[in-house]
């Protein structure tokens, strides 16, 4: 394996030329080995329409790798100049209400825009073909951030038009569209394709499984788009290509994305997170400000280990973008507790990065971010993020074998699901991100590390427990790899409640075979509502009711079945709220002879080669396992050597 390194992203055009020698020296006396430019470049290479400037970027790249940095280029397909959207006026993705989104910002563009596409196209071409032998360049990255501000689905002209194209080649003939969405239904049948609209601007709910293809279809839109500048580099360069996705967006298939490429990334702001996009409450918020929530991170590195494509047996992926103080764009920005910035890289290179690289070099003075921290502030002097940066590259050093071999547990991610809870949530607290997250803090909080894998997953040989919840529909594979697996199982709720076609299955769900077990209605709860368990805890946001023959493991303080087991087969018929998810989650990980452990409060832990990281995401110094932890602070045991690589607090 190669060694973990650390990266910085970085902005020449933002700077003088006079500044960038010195910029790129203190990079390297850093310990910073990469560095990413040029992904929203796009108004410097191109000023006007065919007028290229490739001076300043040939200068760029020189000096950053005569330092002796490797240069990731990105396309600078995320940010269009002006010109462009005079050139295609409607390039612009449309809002669900109609309303075209305006030039100002970045990512102002339809995915479905064939004259926008082929301006991606011939930028990529152009910039490919000039660097695609350079020495200095040693990855690509395409676009930025696909989904960012919300600008996956696009209800514009060109969506429209390409809907129908991609419906026609689904399902043939409209008989086939009409029998697969149940048009029957409210006199919705179409004559033909070309009646077919987006699923907006309707007088109520539009059908579900017109939105779920709409869904689909917007996913295969962003893999198109990617896959094109993929193809175009791939004929330039041997250099990997990564893209750079986020946390919690769902709204494409990463999976899908990440075929076409090398190396999965995502952009880590753990305080940012916890401000915009957490559903923890406001003490946790409180408890966590200058740390982030322990398991969001850990969630993201693994399932974009899982996007990653492969290396001699080993995933690759790495962090893009690291946060490194405090952020401009959360409702609150708090700054991290000394020490986060080093626990954050550490956390991510145990989850198997190859590369953690921080977001930014330098913070800008101007424009919509001069309030989000760099490395160095913007005078040029280092903070606290930068001096951290520093620490963990010299230890870093230390480390001879870092893969994250696979996991014993595995989680089932499915973006069509989130997709499916997402147009049919049947209880407005009904989120998949959200259930399946429950499901890995609980598995964090035991100590366990995890493997995520795709639903198109056919063979968990190397699991000893597989946990699928809220998989809407079952895939070929996942049901092929379950008849030959010999560990355990725990499934649902709402595992295999739909078919693909967005029907409720004949033989209703779960619809194992050789599992009699049959979801015969459902319920959602609001807060007050949940459904005490008689072992502790309760079943929250959701609840089934079911009939079956097997035997019941756990029931509600109502007698309805909780848990129903089979052998290696466990189906849980609700939401368990914390307290009863680790109740349920250890019962299922000593069946399948996973160890656990109680994780306190903060501390966390993580095996990966043979190494264990000890970590403390908490404010108040925690012992666990004998292991004193200071706040933000972090120890490294070397389970080959049976010694401690960086030591726990004294
Ligand atoms: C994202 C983007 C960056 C920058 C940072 C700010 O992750 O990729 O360009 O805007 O956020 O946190
Ligand atoms: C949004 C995203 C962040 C970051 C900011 C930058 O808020 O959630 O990751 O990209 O935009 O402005």
């Amino acid at each position: 394996m190669s060694k973990p390194e650390l990266g910085v992203c970085y902005y020449p055009e933002h700077w003088p030329e006079s500044g960038w020698t010195d910029d790129a020296a203190r990079m390297v006396e850093m310990g910073i080995s990469w560095v990413r430019i040029g992904e929203f470049a796009w108004s410097r290479i191109e000023p006007t329409p065919g007028d290229l400037r490739w001076d300043w970027l040939d200068t760029a790249i020189e000096i950053l790798g005569e330092a002796g940095l490797h240069v990731v280029l990105g396309t600078p397909t995320a940010t269009p100049p002006r010109w462009m959207v005079d050139r295609h006026p409607d390039m612009l993705a449309v809002s669900k209400d109609g309303q075209p989104r305006k030039f100002g910002s970045r990512r102002h563009y339809c995915f479905s825009h064939l004259g926008y596409k082929d301006e991606a196209k011939r930028i990529t071409e152009l910039m490919a073909k000039r660097y695609g032998a350079n020495p200095h360049i040693a990855a690509w990255q395409t676009d930025n951030e696909y989904g960012c501000h919300d600008t996956i689905l696009s209800y514009s002209d060109a969506a429209r038009a390409a809907f129908r194209v991609w419906l026609r080649k689904k399902y043939e003939t409209i008989d086939a569209l009409n029998t697969a969405w149940g048009n029957v239904f409210w006199s919705m049948e179409y004559n033909g394709f070309d009646q077919v609209d987006l699923p907006n601007q309707t007088v109520t709910e539009p059908n579900p499984a017109h939105v779920m293809d709409f869904r689909r279809f917007s996913s295969d839109q962003v893999v198109d788009f990617n896959r094109a500048q993929c193809s175009i580099l791939r004929a330039y360069t041997d250099a990997p290509i990564i893209h750079n996705y986020m946390g919690r967006i769902t709204d494409f298939d990463h999976f899908a994305v990440g075929a076409d490429l090398d190396i999965a990334s995502w952009d880590s702001y753990p305080l940012g997170f916890l401000e915009d996009r957490s559903d923890q409450g406001e003490d946790f918020k409180h408890d966590y400000q200058r740390q982030g929530d322990p398991d969001f991170q850990a969630f993201h590195h693994d399932l974009y280990r899982a996007v990653g494509g492969m290396r001699n047996g080993v995933s690759r992926w790495w962090v893009m973008e690291q946060q490194p103080g405090p952020v401009n764009w959360a409702p609150y920005n708090p700054a991290p507790l000394p020490g986060m910035v080093r626990l954050w890289t550490w956390e991510a290179v145990a989850h198997g990065a190859e590369v953690v690289s921080y977001f930014r070099w330098r913070q800008a003075p101007f424009a919509q971010e001069q309030m989000h921290a760099g490395l160095l502030r913007p005078d040029g002097v280092m903070a606290e993020g930068g001096a951290e940066a520093a620490r963990v590259s010299k230890e870093l050093l230390a480390l001879d074998d870092a893969d994250a071999g696979p996991s014993s547990v595995a989680i089932v991610f499915d973006y069509a699901s989130a997709w499916a809870w997402e147009t049919q949530p049947q209880g407005q607290d009904f989120d998949y991100f959200h259930l399946v997250y429950d499901v890995y803090r609980g598995l964090r909080r035991l100590g366990v590390s995890v493997d995520i894998v795709p639903p198109s997953c056919d063979d968990l040989s190397d699991r000893a427990l597989v946990i699928t919840p809220g998989l809407f529909a079952w895939t070929d594979s996942l049901r092929a790899a379950m008849k030959r697996f010999e560990g355990q199982m725990l499934i649902g709720p709402r595992t295999g409640s739909k078919t693909d076609d967005f029907a409720i299955p004949a033989s209703l769900p779960p619809g194992i075979d050789g599992f009699d077990c049959k979801v015969t209605a459902v319920e959602s709860l609001r807060s007050s509502g949940a459904i005490d368990l008689i072992d502790g805890g309760c079943f929250q946001i959701w609840r089934e009711f079911a009939e079956t023959s097997e035997t019941v493991t756990e029931t509600g303080s109502d007698g309805h079945p909780a848990l129903i087991t089979k052998g290696k087969l466990t189906y849980m018929a609700g939401w368990p709220d914390d307290r009863a998810m680790t109740r349920i989650l250890d019962k299922v990980c000593k069946r399948a002879g996973v160890e656990t452990t109680d994780c306190q409060l903060g501390y966390r832990r993580r095996d990966f080669g043979h190494y264990t990281l000890h970590m403390n995401y908490g404010a108040k110094a925690v012992t666990h396992t004998g292991i004193l932890l200071s706040p933000a602070d972090i120890a490294l045991f070397d389970n080959k050597a049976q010694s401690w690589i960086i030591k726990p607090s004294p």
